[in-house]
C-alpha cells in the first residue's frame, strides 16, 4: 500500500463489482438508445474507461473539464467550463460520468447546461457520492457507492494531482493534507 494511505476504502475487486452493476443498469436503460458519454476530466478517466468497456449500447464519448473557483479543498459553488465537448448535445441522450459527487455544485451546473442545450435526456453516473456534503439537490441516477465524509484518492481521484494512478480507492492520511 502507498505510504500516504491510511486505509483502503474500496479494493480493485470491489470497484469492479460496482462498475459491473452500473454497466448492467445503463445497458438496460439505454438498450435502444444512442448514448453520449460525457467524461468529466480529469478524475473520471479511470472509472470511465472501465465502465465504457462494459457497455454494450451504442455509445459516443466526449470530454469536458470544469473547475470550481476558490481553494482546492472547499467548493465555492461557482463553476467554470475549462474544456467543452465537441459533439452537439441537442437531441442526444447525455450521460455525465463523474468520479465523485461532493457538494454537487459541479454536476448541478453541468446538468443544467446540457438541459439548456436541449439534450433529449441528461443523467449522471458517478462512482462515488458523499451525501453528507451535498449543498444542492442534484439528482444522480447511477451511483456506485455512497461513502462517508473523508477525503479519498486513487482510481483517478487526486490530491494536488497525485495518487490518480493507485488501482484502489484509499483514505489519505490527515498529515498529508494538513488535516
Ligand atoms: P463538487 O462540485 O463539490 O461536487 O465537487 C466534485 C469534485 O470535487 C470531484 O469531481 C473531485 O474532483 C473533487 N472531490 C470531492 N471530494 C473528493 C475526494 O474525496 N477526493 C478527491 N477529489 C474530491
Ligand atoms: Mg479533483
Amino acid at each position: 500500500m502507498n505510504k500516504d494511505i491510511k486505509s483502503i476504502l474500496l479494493s480493485e475487486e470491489k470497484i469492479a463489482e460496482l462498475t459491473d452493476a452500473l454497466a448492467k443498469q445503463i445497458n438496460r436503460d439505454y438498450a435502444d438508445k444512442e448514448l453520449l458519454f460525457v467524461i468529466i476530466l480529469k478524475g473520471s478517466v479511470v472509472f470511465a474507461a472501465d465502465l465504457l468497456r462494459r457497455l454494450t449500447v451504442n455509445v459516443k464519448i466526449d470530454f469536458m473539464q470544469a473547475s470550481s473557483y476558490g481553494t482546492s479543498s472547499v467548493s465555492s459553488g461557482s463553476v467554470k467550463i475549462k474544456k467543452d465537448i465537441e459533439n452537439d448535445a441537442a437531441g442526444k441522450n447525455v450521460l455525465i460520468v463523474e468520479d465523485i459527487v461532493d457538494s454537487g455544485n459541479t454536476l448541478f451546473k453541468l446538468k443544467k447546461l446540457f438541459e439548456e442545450r436541449n439534450a433529449a435526456s441528461v443523467k449522471i453516473c458517478t462512482l462515488l457520492s458523499k451525501p453528507e456534503r451535498r449543498e444542492t439537490d442534484v439528482v444522480c441516477e447511477y451511483v456506485g457507492a455512497e461513502i462517508p465524509d473523508e477525503f479519498v484518492v486513487g482510481y483517478g481521484l487526486d490530491y494536488n494531482e497525485q495518487y490518480r494512478n493507485l488501482p484502489y480507492i484509499g483514505v489519505l492520511k490527515p498529515e498529508v493534507y494538513g488535516g
